[in-house]
């Protein structure tokens, strides 16, 4: 941990990272620890306790060692569950609410002191709890309520407060300023979070980490690789950047990767396995097989190329750091059947293993790869997945449906960009369905594929809904696609959201 930091303890609620993410916004480092953690934390300049999914009357609701906490000297600021357990240190007690309070309510302000100095008297907040604070021990006044006068912050002490709402919502209008009148009104002592002096630190312990050996790293042209390799690049380090050709990429891809990484001046090695993975694909139609075959293929060429490692760089994110900490989560999941599992493990006991990008946001590691020079265009590409176009064309995998998923894609994700739809959506793309269907061409029948266009929003791709595109982006798509895409008589737009569907196909 960094001196002067933030910590926020994590009791679990799915905003924990938020309120990370805001602090650093608003210029200041903060890290996420579990709560137990408190014990080993250094010099801290302010703590935040999250909210939760616990009540903390059930028997083994996650605790804070309160005398720790203020064995720091510095001011705490408690987010619902965090609130109600810093009300139960402070000798006050908690009730389970009569119903869950889950979305928007009032947030009437009663002493603007501090907390609450520049905000309206009367804001919308977001709730997500059942339990209320009800008895307050002497000295604990409520600093303000609901519309219904129940209290919804709690001065404890002079530099400790409860909130029973979340301020790292957009949703809670004034959250924003309510954080940051917490870290500059309290007389926190606050370490600056701002990337340039990030990046400057960062570049210094590369080498330092680095030693002189060589680094190896995999590219695939996507933000978080493409910053790494550079990154690297800059820190001056002997680096060699590896992008596997699967066959299975969009139209143009690994033309418009080299040229990407011109751009940039960092060198990349190319391998062109595309026979490979497809000869080991021919007439695999199961999905979890045509993973499985591309996973392997994948380390193996990987493996191949890259060979006797002194340093393997990868791009991990803070999220992932904090996922795979909390076991079992979907991401984790996620990642493991595309990654070099077993090698890799086998590489971090060795400490040859380098993440430089572990303590960021996706949206810090953009901000980092903008002050690298990295052009708009690739720190804002959609996502990819490993697999690539085999999880965007249900069935076996031939030559010719690629070709037709090709051509349809990026007819689709050119109208995108023309329309500027393209950096308003998660991720989109054209799917090849494995049916024919009967339509006309001229005066005849004709039997032909028909194509599914995906467009989904999402925060981090663990849910995600489908983009009401405008009918005239999707007419002209279609046009495109039914009069230049030979082998498509028929397109679709699927309107599916995850739950219960995926974003991919398969
Ligand atoms: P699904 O289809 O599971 O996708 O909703 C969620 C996100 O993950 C990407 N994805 C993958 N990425 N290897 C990857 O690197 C994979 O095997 C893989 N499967 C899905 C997908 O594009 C979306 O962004």
């Amino acid at each position: 941990m960094n001196d002067h930091e933030v910590a926020v303890l994590d009791y679990g609620s799915q905003y924990t990272q938020l309120i990370v993410r805001r602090v650093r916004e608003l210029g200041f480092m903060a890290h996420l620890y579990p709560p137990d953690e408190l014990a080993s934390l250094n010099n801290p300049g302010a703590i935040i306790l999250s909210g939760g999914p616990r009540s903390t009357s059930e028997a083994d609701a996650p605790d804070v060692d309160f005398d720790r906490l203020r064995s720091f000297g510095v001011p705490v600021l408690g987010v619902c569950y965090g609130m109600q357990l810093l009300n139960i240190k402070h000798g006050g007690t908690v009730k389970p609410g009569v119903t869950r309070e889950y979305g928007p309510a009032r947030l009437v302000v009663q002493n603007a002191a501090t907390l609450f100095e520049g905000i309206s008297h009367e804001s919308q907040i977001w709730m997500s709890h059942s339990d209320t604070v009800s008895d307050l021990n002497d000295g604990v006044s409520v600093i303000a309520t609901n519309e219904d006068a129940v209290p919804v912050a709690l001065q404890f002490g002079e530099r400790c407060w409860g909130i029973q709402f979340h301020p790292e919502v957009t949703h809670s209008h004034e959250g924003t300023q309510i954080l940051k009148n917490f870290l500059t009104r309290s007389g926190a002592q606050l370490a600056r979070f701002d990337i340039q002096a990030f990046k400057a630190r960062l570049l210094d312990q590369i080498r330092e980490e680095v030693a002189g050996r060589e680094v190896v790293c995999g590219v695939s042209g996507g933000v978080d690789s493409t910053v790494l390799a550079v990154l690297l690049h800059r820190a001056g380090v002997k680096v060699r950047c590896i992008y596997i050709d699967t066959g299975l990429m969009r139209k143009n891809e690994t033309a418009e990767v080299i040229e990407q990484f011109q751009e940039v001046g960092v060198p990349i090695e190319v391998v062109n396995a595309s026979a490979v993975f497809l000869g080991k694909l021919a007439g695999v139609s199961d999905p979890e097989e045509k993973r499985k075959i591309i996973g392997v293929e994948f380390i193996e060429q990987f493996w191949k190329v890259a060979d006797k490692v002194e340093l393997l760089a990868q791009g991990t994110l803070y999220p992932d750091v904090i996922e795979s900490a909390s076991s079992g989560s979907i991401a984790s999941k996620i990642k493991t059947h595309h990654n070099r599992v077993d090698r890799i493990l086998e590489l971090k006991k060795e400490g040859k293993v380098l993440e430089p990008l572990a303590e960021l946001f996706k949206d810090e590691v953009r901000e980092l790869g903008a002050s690298l020079g990295i052009p708009h265009r690739a720190l804002w590409r959609h996502p990819f997945p490993g697999p690539g176009l085999a999880v965007r064309v249900p069935g076996a995998i031939t030559e010719e449906k690629l070709a037709i998923t090709r051509e349809a894609d990026a007819i689709f994700i050119n109208e995108l960009r023309r329309s500027g739809w393209y950096e308003r959506v998660w991720q989109a793309y054209a799917a090849l369905l494995p049916v024919k269907t009967v339509g006309v061409k001229g005066d005849e029948r004709s039997y032909e594929q028909a194509v599914s266009l995906r467009a989904v929003v999402s925060e981090d791709a663990m849910t995600a809904d489908w983009v009401e595109l405008p009918y005239e982006v999707l007419r002209s798509a279609s046009n495109k696609i039914l009069n230049g895409v030979k082998g498509i008589n028929r397109v679709l737009y699927d309107i599916s959201t995850k739950p219960p569907a995926s974003i991919e196909w398969e």
